[in-house]
């Protein structure tokens, strides 16, 4: 068997013997060990420890990694991603600097809907290709496992067909891969004025096949004023948790939209966006099990308020952060990104922001066991930094690729 040294890390971060998610106060504490070794076994993490007390002979390694200068911490866990999408939308993008809201792009028919046009012009293999190209750009910016889904398809072909690619996804990469049935992304403009039959189409059409070949982990739904109301969102979550899918949902992007109270109702894994929080709906999802999923590159994008993250905090919830990377409000999967913003726009201190996106991030896509922090028996999905002077440098000097390396499951990619 191979065995890995890494020696002389500067800092180990996000080292845990535990494995919890993180609520509320518990975000602001990071494990850190000064002047480290990592040992790893095949693909796993095996040990750690400080490197003055490293007894091991040198001849016991297969190999040897000085990570002089370095800080390593566990590779990011981006928990909420469209990123098999067909193409991008700059179109929008410059009518939304002259003025238009994402929502009046969504009602003139663009936005998700023309996303869905092209996908369901384009091949399976083709989306593919353009799907692993953005995995392969996200994982070398630190990501080591992603949720991807569906949504743009928004018939019952276009649905399987983007399941299927993250299926292939799943098998080809070694990055972890969650998937999410969001065939109740929007609706399709020949059912806009019948909700009730889109409504069956996922229920009677989609979910059957999708549950017979395995192709989703999680169903979500984007509840929202001009999408799903909270009612139509229940029905969905209802039949994809009949067909074993865990909920996540889309809640209180635009609006006060029922998503919250609904998710914390259906014990959704997270409620994803918020945007757009009251007293109300803090506190609730701060009395839940139900983790509070902020995509600050969605708001930056959109120019619309940053989410809440100190107040979702202090009140006690589980926050996770990630990239949302999709065309319309976040074409950008740059996790240290989303980590800079969190601190420099929402507050949070760096330590919370590597948190929400490691452990608690891993919880939001259930990988917890395998990935999000250095653990004995998790995955070596490892980040080395260049030579930095802290790990709140991080979030600082946001303009800057300090990532050096990203090794996956054991090996640098
Ligand atoms: O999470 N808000 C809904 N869905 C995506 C955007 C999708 C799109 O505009 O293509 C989001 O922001
Ligand atoms: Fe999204």
């Amino acid at each position: 068997m191979a065995s890995t040294l890494i020696k002389n890390i500067k800092l180990l971060a996000g080292v845990r013997d535990d494995n919890f998610l993180l609520k509320g106060k518990q975000m602001a504490k990071l494990s850190t060990i000064d002047d480290a070794f990592l040992i790893l076994q095949d693909e796993s993490i095996a040990a750690y420890g400080r490197m003055y007390d490293f007894v091991y002979r040198n001849s016991d390694f297969s190999r040897q990694v000085d990570a002089k200068g370095q800080i390593v911490l566990p590779t990011w866990c981006d928990s909420h991603t469209h990123l098999v999408f067909p193409g991008s939308r700059e179109t929008e993008f410059i009518d939304k600097i002259k003025g238009a809201s994402y929502a009046e792009i969504a009602a003139k028919g663009g936005g998700i809907l023309n996303s869905a046009k092209k996908l369901n012009e384009i091949s399976e293999y083709e989306l593919f290709h353009l799907a692993c190209d953005r995995l392969d750009e996200i994982s070398k910016l630190g990501t080591g496992a992603v949720e991807i889904k569906s949504g743009y398809g928004l018939s019952v072909e276009g649905e399987l067909k983007m399941l299927r690619v993250i299926k292939k996804l799943k098998e080809k990469s070694h990055v972890s891969i969650k998937a999410t049935f969001l065939g109740a992304h929007a609706y399709p403009l020949e059912y806009k004025d019948n909700h009730q039959g889109y409504i069956d189409l996922i229920i009677e059409q989609m979910l059957p096949v999708i549950a017979h070949e395995k192709l989703a982990d999680y169903i979500d739904v984007f509840c929202e004023n001009g999408f799903f109301s909270p009612e139509e969102t229940e029905t969905i979550c209802k039949a994809g948790i009949r067909y074993g899918l865990k909920p996540k949902i889309h809640a209180n992007q635009l609006s006060l939209s029922g998503g919250v109270q609904l998710g914390v109702k259906l014990g959704a894994v997270s409620v994803d966006h918020l945007e757009t929080m009251n007293e109300e709906t803090i506190n609730m999802l701060a009395d839940s099990d139900t983790i509070g999923t902020l995509l600050p590159t969605a708001a930056f994008f959109l120019r619309m308020p940053f989410q809440p993250a100190r107040k979702l905090i202090d009140a006690g919830c589980a926050v996770a952060l990630a990239s949302d990377y999709n065309p319309g409000s976040s074409p950008s999967g740059n996790m240290n990104l989303v980590i800079a913003m969190s601190c420099i726009q929402m507050k949070m201190s760096p330590e919370e922001a590597i948190n929400a996106a490691t452990i608690n991030g891993a919880y939001a896509m259930g990988v917890e066991r395998e990935v999000g922090s250095i653990t004995v028996g998790k995955k070596a999905n490892l980040i080395f930094t260049k030579p930095i002077p802290s790990l709140a440098y991080l979030p600082y000097a946001f303009g800057s690729n300090l990532v050096d390396k990203v090794m996956i499951q054991g090996s640098f990619i």
